[in-house]
């Protein structure tokens, strides 16, 4: 018997099916890619990352969507997350190592992935590294997203998030169609915890102390590519563009 949570494809709209199996074609044609994207908060990781993911088949893997879900469920690991995450501390590297050793084995990671928020430190850096090593595989490009601090206040004030989704909007530079409301469902918004000024100073700080060494050990393999993080959204996206396809 199918368990509760197998799709019945007989149930499944057929125009949903062909689309499907349109983007499987699609897919089997590219290249298989394992990128990471590196940046302060606010620099536009999350928004590029839809765009990477659709183009390239790839799974993204964005760790603060995971732990905040880990929060919202209050499972163990939420549980353990959420002082940290509430200070813009970041959370221990045990903790986010083994939820992307977990994460990169689903079937929609077989073409390879966008890592979003990990590594953030050397140690998580090195920890990848030995999981890939492990598979036989390696991280092709990082993607640093450079930007200037005094442009992030403004960018994560005027933030907010379709749940479920993860739909970015922006008050200022990507407004909903309806204030507070997500264009595709109708379903409202939110804003997240952490999107404060008072937050971000230590997001900051953890990002310049502990995140950019990493940047270093990327820079080192030759494998890290800077992106004009400040410019507006379309024009970040040809730079990632340009980068990944050469
Ligand atoms: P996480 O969720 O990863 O947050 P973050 O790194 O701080 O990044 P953000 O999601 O805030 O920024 P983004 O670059 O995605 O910006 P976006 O595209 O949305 O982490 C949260 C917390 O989880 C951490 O503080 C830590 O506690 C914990 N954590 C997560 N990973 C961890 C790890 N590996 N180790 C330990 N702890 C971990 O853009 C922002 C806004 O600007 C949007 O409104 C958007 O519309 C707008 N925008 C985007 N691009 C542009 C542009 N080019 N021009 C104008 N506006 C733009």
């Amino acid at each position: 018997m199918a368990s509760t949570s197998t799709v019945n494809l007989e149930d499944v709209p057929s125009v949903n099916l062909m689309n499907e199996l349109l983007r499987r074609l699609k897919c089997s044609t590219k290249p298989d890619k394992r990128v990471i994207l590196i940046g302060p908060p606010g620099s536009g990781k999350g928004t590029q990352s839809p765009i990477i993911k659709d183009e390239y088949c790839l799974c993204h893997l964005a760790t603060g969507d995971m732990l905040r879900a880990a929060v919202a469920a209050k499972t163990p690991l939420g549980l353990k997350a959420k002082e940290a995450m509430d200070k813009g501390e970041l959370v221990s590297d045990d903790l986010v190592v083994s939820i992307i050793d977990e994460a990169m084995k689903k079937p929609s990671c077989r073409k390879g992935f966008i890592l979003d928020g990990f590594p953030r430190t050397v140690v998580q850096a090195q920890k990848l590294d030995e999981m890939l090593e492990k598979q036989g595989a390696k991280i092709d490009k990082v993607l640093n997203f450079a930007i200037n601090d005094a442009i992030l206040e403004e960018r994560i004030t005027g933030r907010w998030i379709h749940p479920s989704s993860g739909r970015t909007y922006h008050t200022k530079f990507a407004p909903p169609k309806v204030p507070g409301v997500d264009d595709v469902t109708g379903e409202p918004l939110i804003q997240r915890k952490d999107d404060t000024a008072a937050v971000l100073k230590s997001r900051l700080e953890a990002f310049h102390n502990q995140t950019e060494p990493v940047i270093d050990y990327y820079s080192k393999k030759g494998i890290l590519a800077n992106l004009h993080a400040e410019k507006p959204p379309k024009d970040v996206t040809a730079e990632v563009e340009k980068v990944l396809s050469s």
